[in-house]
């Protein structure tokens, strides 16, 4: 069921095959993101009484929320084969063997749709559209022939941190789109207890608030220092992850009140420096940091909590980031303030 690139548990790090077997497979096993699950449960439902093959679904949203666990409960829950790959190594050649190797209602997912190159989604539209593969067999010149493959009915499920950057014909063919949000604290408590629970940890309500609180609103981030705190729990305590335990590790770790680590906040300083605007490019440059990585993955979050904003000078910082990094702010960025 996985293609070439798809790796299987057994070849995953520890971190990954633990994080692989504490998904939710099931969505009642899914904490959070309620409106998400309704609408899935209800579309999931109706498509099994019909006997067809889900609508293709688009998951737009941050990284960590659960989009690809998303993508493996619709296969469960259809009772269907899962094929995944990521948009950026996607090619035609690949694209085209995934296709014909399909079973009726299957899942084909797609991680990071919005970079699927455009000679490849020339392949998916028709695929999407119609069902179909249209090929060209032979070298070319007078004995090359199109030839239209009939495809099974399939689910195609995109996800895309950047809906933004869909183009609109790709966008148009999904018919479920639906939006993943930050969790609430009291999301990520269950979460968390759920994940203590199946490892046999033994935490402290306080100890799962700390977590919680500082977790940027992120599941896989909860989950991965529920995990190195349970190693510090049993290295420096008594195996119980406690209150302190929690706040110090996450102190040692540079994890601060608010979950920002220590990337976020030298891409603040970096901006601070240059008198509270820079170009993206700049940014990247002075923290060392790939541009894209700064967009997908910090940026997400620093915008929404109110820290960081996009303007015609470049990324600019708010009187809340100059307060949070203990700097006194730039007069000259009145019009933010
Ligand atoms: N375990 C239970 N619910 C979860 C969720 N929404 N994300 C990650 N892990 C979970």
């Amino acid at each position: 069921m996985n293609d070439e690139r798809t790796l299987t548990p057994d070849e995953l790090d520890e971190d990954a095959r633990t994080d692989y077997a504490l998904r939710p497979k099931r969505l009642d096993e899914m904490i959070g993101q309620a409106a998400v699950r309704d609408q899935l449960d209800v579309s999931i439902r109706a498509s099994k009484e019909r006997a067809e093959a889900l609508d293709h679904t688009l998951f737009v949203g941050p990284q960590g929320l659960g989009k690809t666990t998303l993508a493996q409960i619709i296969a469960n829950e259809m009772d269907v084969g899962i094929h995944q790959t990521v948009g950026t190594v996607l090619q035609r050649l690949e694209l085209s063997s995934i296709l014909t190797s399909l079973e009726e209602g299957d899942v084909l997912f797609i991680d990071e749709i919005h970079r699927v190159r455009s000679d490849v989604q020339e392949i998916l539209y028709p695929a999407l559209e119609d069902y179909s593969l249209d090929i060209v067999i032979g070298q070319g010149g007078p004995g090359a022939k199109p030839v239209r493959i009939p495809l099974p009915r399939f689910t195609l499920v995109g996800a895309t941190t950047r809906e933004g950057m869909l183009t609109g014909p790709l966008r148009d063919r999904f018919g479920l789109h639906l939006r993943l949000d930050y969790y609430a604290v009291s999301e990520l408590c269950a979460i968390i207890e759920r994940d203590a629970r199946l490892l046999n940890i033994k935490i402290e309500s306080a100890g799962t608030e700390e977590i919680a609180r500082r977790a940027r609103g992120t599941p896989r981030i909860a989950k991965r220092q529920l995990r190195r705190i349970r190693d510090y729990a049993v290295v420096r305590g008594d195996g119980v992850v406690t209150e302190t335990i929690a706040r110090s590790t996450l102190d040692t770790l540079g994890v601060d009140e608010l979950g920002l680590e220590d990337m976020d906040r030298r891409i603040m300083a970096s901006i601070a420096e240059r008198g509270g605007y820079a170009g993206l490019t700049t940014v990247a440059a002075a923290v060392s940091e790939d541009e894209r990585t700064i967009e997908d993955t910090y940026e997400p979050y620093l915008i929404p909590i109110g820290f960081l904003t996009k303007t015609s000078r470049g990324r600019s910082l708010t009187r809340k980031a100059y307060e949070h990094l203990g700097l006194p702010p730039n007069p000259e960025q009145n019009e933010l303030f």
